[in-house]
């Protein structure tokens, strides 16, 4: 029988490897017997260059960081068997108010989050065209799907900015596009649509937010990161160009 789930042996490249999800994802994809290449802007806090996991300092948003990706993966000396993209970039105007925000900030938003989304992702569909397949999981939120649910922001600073919907729901359909242009490569292309994840939110914003749940509310980062592992397994093979709801029902 076929071993269920198993990444041994298999090596992955996680993006904003040092973020809330994605340090989560190195850890399980660890615990799961594979290898793990971590890449972030930052250096790791907490991890270690080990045989198992190796860290590559990048930044995604420039032609330069983008450059290095490409001859990173190409001369790395092992064969990356999937990506998972959990780089977030936050320029300085992230969470402006709707009618605060101009058209530059805007357009920086959609440039780093999006515009190099698209670039990366072609860089690695393409280096995993040429090395038989793999797979590719993108994040997008379920911010992405449906409009907020602006009552929950109700007596805290926080919202969630139209950018943000904008930039997610654009990598819903990226993913899609992608599965499609790839067709008959060996390619796994999917995306995971996150609900929030518990990081020091205010307890009002956590009460507002599970009132539309139905069991956990916030999810805790290994919510997100099993399902990814799935996504990444031999298992998802017949799983092509979806967006995974991972939202204990916020969008019900
Ligand atoms: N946290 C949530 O509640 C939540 C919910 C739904 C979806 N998501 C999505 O999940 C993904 C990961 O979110 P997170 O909460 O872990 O974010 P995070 O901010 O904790 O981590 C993002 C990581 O990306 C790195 N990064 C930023 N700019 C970069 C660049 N230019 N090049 C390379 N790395 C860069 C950061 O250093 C950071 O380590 C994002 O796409 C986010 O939108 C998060």
């Amino acid at each position: 029988m076929e071993d269920f789930f198993s990444l041994s042996g298999k090596t992955f490249l996680v993006t904003g490897s040092e973020g809330l999800i994605g340090l989560d994802l190195c850890k399980r994809l660890l615990e799961a017997g594979a290898d793990v290449i971590s890449c972030d802007l930052k250096s790791p806090t907490n991890t270690s260059n080990s045989d198992k996991n190796s860290f590559f300092e990048c930044d995604l948003t420039t032609n330069k960081g983008l450059r290095e990706f490409k001859d990173f993966i190409r001369n790395c000396g092992v064969k990356i068997n999937g990506f998972v993209h959990c780089a977030y970039p936050r320029p300085e105007s992230w969470g402006k108010l709707f009618d605060e925000i101009s058209l530059d900030e805007v357009s920086l938003h959609l440039n780093m989050q999006l515009s190099s989304s698209i670039i990366l992702s072609r860089i690695i569909c393409n280096y995993l065209k040429i090395n038989g397949g793999g797979s590719l999981v993108n994040i997008a939120s379920i911010q992405g799907i449906a409009a907020p649910k602006f009552h929950h922001y109700r007596g805290t600073s926080m919202s969630s900015p139209i950018e943000y919907s904008c930039v997610k729901s654009s990598i819903i359909i990226m993913t899609k596009w992608l599965a499609k242009y790839f067709k008959n490569s060996n390619l796994n292309i999917n995306c995971v649509s996150p609900g929030g994840v518990l990081d020091k939110q205010l307890e009002i914003f956590q009460n507002n937010y599970k009132s539309d749940c139905n069991n956990i509310g916030l999810l805790k980062p290994k919510n997100v990161s099993y399902p990814i592992l799935f996504l990444l397994s031999d298992q998802a093979k017949g799983i092509s160009g979806q967006n995974l709801i991972v939202d204990d029902g916020w969008s019900l």
